[in-house]
């Protein structure tokens, strides 16, 4: 297409003509990118002083790849980077890219088209499409075996992963690695290599190391590490090809089979969330200038499994941490689980054993919660009880230094409450980490009434600090994650109820790609917490005991994974089994309730749980607790397992059609949401109402 606009700047360093992409903030292969490439190859081409090309990205970094935004364009509108890269792979002269941040997906496939490849120490190569459900589109798999080799290739493309420059050295993936000013590098490079003749060129390589052993062990690994994925194996199937087939069959294949990919729902999932984790850093309102508060020490009270998780997070980046416990057998034991778990990955030689001393050594233990009055964010990690988080925050707020944040990891308690028994309710902020902490990426960011700009600023910008995808939520019971949870819970039970065995619920939702179902959810988040809440509510309400079958359980001793029997039984500690007891234990209660059990059939247990999540995320958007549809598919995804290649659960409402969903919600007995029945009845989506109310 020709569009007029042109994102490449010409410039000459004598015989040298650069060509500079100018499409910030990662100079994204979008139109525009083409059109500038193509109008420098023009000029090296009928300039016979032209003796060299050197292609190179202004600002921070090379080409990051084919800008995904364009993929749901026709075909026409699209940047055609093939053609770019057809005409590069034929080019009378040399051509040096000349790389420095990053040339992912399509840059790398644009500098491996190039005769040359240059690039500054640290600068990242790889082919991250598998990330995104799609495949390398523009040669990639073809031209990545004929240069690092099949099995370096494959692994490269299944795991999307990078290389720094220095490991690329070593494969042969950049022939100079430029100490010093990249261009100057890369024109003094171009300058030596004006005579080369016949020009290198990676298509007419042979690609190394293709055994069919190779793509058989490639072929199975796939099955676990990509369950349920499209792309991987036509990754593992055009590798193959490359070498095995010559260069123009591979790659037309490539081309066929990558618009194919682009064009799958799992791919469009991917991308969903790839744009809705970066959207959800974006707060409506708030400035970006806000200022925030710099953490360079914080506190942590409570030493169990989510404090010494949380810990862990800062100690990973530098900041240390002094922990409270009550007891010194309790700081023990926590500092203790902490050190074990670290300890681990160095075993797995993802550490060195120095890395774990430096980090134990900026973990500070202590009895007394008067040593975090150094401490810039406190974080209180205790138990869920609103008044036991009272007193301590009633504590906090006599020691911590002015300007400090007040952060508590509840995961269902008001906030607003926790906030008001201190005199700086802006410095009060829900900070929910998702367990193990220190390994699900998720982080629920709690925005109280009197929660100040800038404590949410800084909020957000610990989140990335600490490597986590930080979601604004608002308050009420359970927040945007968990008061989901409670409803697809809720319906899980039902479908027992009516007939289905525990197992075939979970299995319902194992199809979806989910790894685990809500009662493997449940034994392993324990059975008794929601009883004694369940208790706790009756009482309030001057109601009889609770008496579902799920108390029945719990009162059965049976309490989840940690009682080795729940829901299930677990033999070896960990893997649920059926357990007779439970499938008797229904039967009873049916029976007793006047339930005539009848056959569920897996689809509709699929449905009713993934809807009961949808109704109540319309709910929650609604009520402004969460900001967009999109955030709630980010919580799910990074919090509970959710399949990103189903881009979450609105994102799979969107795909089904609002209208479907609604339609089974009331086949089913649920009430669709307000907002749910609105955009159904006027054909839209959550994604469109996201951008309406984006535009305000
Ligand atoms: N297309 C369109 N937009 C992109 C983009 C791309 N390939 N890569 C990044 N962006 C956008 C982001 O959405 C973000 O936009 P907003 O500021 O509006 O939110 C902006 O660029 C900056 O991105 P990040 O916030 O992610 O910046 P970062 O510095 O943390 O990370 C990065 C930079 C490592 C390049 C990261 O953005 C990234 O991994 N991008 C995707 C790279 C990729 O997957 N490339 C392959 C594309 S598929 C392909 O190329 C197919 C093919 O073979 C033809």
């Amino acid at each position: 297409m020709t569009t007029g606009k042109n994102l490449v700047d010409q410039t000459r360093d004598g015989e040298i003509l650069i060509l500079t992409i100018q499409n910030p903030p990662v100079n994204a292969f979008s139109v525009g990118v083409p059109e500038g490439l193509h109008a420098g190859l023009d000029v090296a081409e009928s300039d016979a002083e032209v003796r060299a090309v050197v292609i190179i990205g202004g600002g921070r970094t090379f080409v990051a790849g084919a800008d995904i935004r364009t993929f749901d364009l026709p075909r026409e509108q699209s940047p055609d980077l093939r053609g770019v890269v057809n005409r590069l792979d034929g080019f009378s002269k040399p051509v040096v890219a000349a790389i420095h941040g990053t040339a992912l997906g399509g840059g790398l496939e644009l500098a491996l088209a190039c005769t040359y490849r240059v690039a500054v120490p640290g600068a990242q190569l790889g082919l991250p499409e598998v990330k995104l459900g799609v495949l390398p589109g523009a040669g990639g798999t073809q031209r990545l075996p004929r240069v690092v080799g099949a099995q370096k290739a494959l692994e490269m493309m299944l795991s999307g992963n990078p290389v720094k420059a220095e490991e690329a050295g070593t494969l042969g993936l950049i022939d100079e690695l430029v100490d010093g000013d990249l261009l100057t590098g890369a024109v003094a490079f171009a300058r030596a290599h004006t005579d080369t003749t016949p020009l290198p060129r990676v298509s007419e390589k042979t690609a190394e190391g293709g055994s069919p052993e190779l793509f058989a062990a490639a072929r199975d690994g796939i099955k676990k590490t990509h369950k349920g994925q499209y792309s991987p194996g036509l990754i593992v199937d055009l590798a193959e090809m490359a070498t095995r087939k010559p260069f123009a069959e591979g790659y037309a294949e490539e081309g066929r089979l990558f618009m194919q990919a682009k064009d799958s729902p799992q791919s469009r999932g991917l991308r969903h969330i790839f744009f809705a984790e970066r959207e959800a850093g974006k707060i409506a309102g708030l400035d970006k200038n806000t200022p925030q508060t710099e953490i360079r020490a914080a506190g942590i009270i409570g030493a169990g499994t989510m404090g010494g998780g949380i810990a862990m997070n800062f100690l990973n980046v530098g900041i240390p941490v002094t922990i409270v416990e009550t007891t010194q057998e309790a700081l023990d034991r926590g500092l203790g689980v902490v050190r074990k778990n670290y300890e681990n990955t160095a075993k797995k030689g993802r550490m060195s054993m120095d890395d774990v001393e430096k980090r134990m050594g900026m973990l500070t233990p202590t009895l007394n919660m008067q040593d975090l009055s150094g401490a810039d964010i406190i974080i209180e990690a205790v138990f869920e009880n609103m008044d036991v988080k009272k007193e301590i925050f009633t504590r906090l707020d006599a020691i911590a230094k002015p300007g400090a944040i007040l952060a508590s990891n509840t995961s269902t308690l008001d906030v607003n409450e926790i906030a008001s028994v201190t005199k700086r309710p802006e410095s009060v902020i829900g900070l929910h980490f998702f367990s193990p902490a220190n390994v699900m990426r998720l982080l629920e960011i709690v925005r109280a009434d009197k929660t100040s700009d800038s404590v949410l600023a800084t909020g957000m910008a610990l989140a990335k600090r600490i490597k986590k995808v930080g979601v604004v939520v608002g308050v009420c019971d359970g927040f945007v994650g968990n008061r989901m949870v409670h409803h697809y819970g809720d319906e899980a039970r039902k479908l027992a109820e009516e007939g289905a065995k525990p197992q075939d619920v979970d299995a319902a939702m194992h199809s979806l790609g989910l790894p685990m179902g809500p009662f493997e959810m449940s034994d392993m988040a324990g059975l008794d917490v929601g009883h004694l809440i369940r208790q706790h509510q009756a009482k309030v309400a001057g109601q009889p005991k609770p008496d579902g079958w799920l108390d029945r359980i719990v009162e059965a001793g049976r309490k989840g994974q940690k009682t080795q029997a729940g829901i299930y039984n677990y033999p070896d500690g960990r893997r649920p089994v059926p357990a007779e007891s439970t499938d008797e234990l229904l039967s009873t209660y049916r029976q007793e309730k006047g339930l005539t059990p009848r056959e569920v059939s897996q689809d509709e247990a699929t449905r009713r749980l993934t809807y009961s999540l949808v109704n109540e995320g319309a709910q929650i958007l609604d009520e402004g607790i969460a900001q967009r549809s999109s955030d709630i598919d980010v919580i799910y995804v990074y919090g509970y397992g959710f399949p990103a290649y189903r881009g979450g659960p609105m994102k799979y409402a969107d795909e089904q059609g609002l209208g479907s969903v609604m339609a089974d919600l009331e086949k089913y007995g649920q009430t669709p949401a307000p907002l749910l029945k609105k955009l159904a009845e006027e054909g839209r989506t959550f994604a469109d109402w996201d951008k309406e109310k984006a535009r305000g």
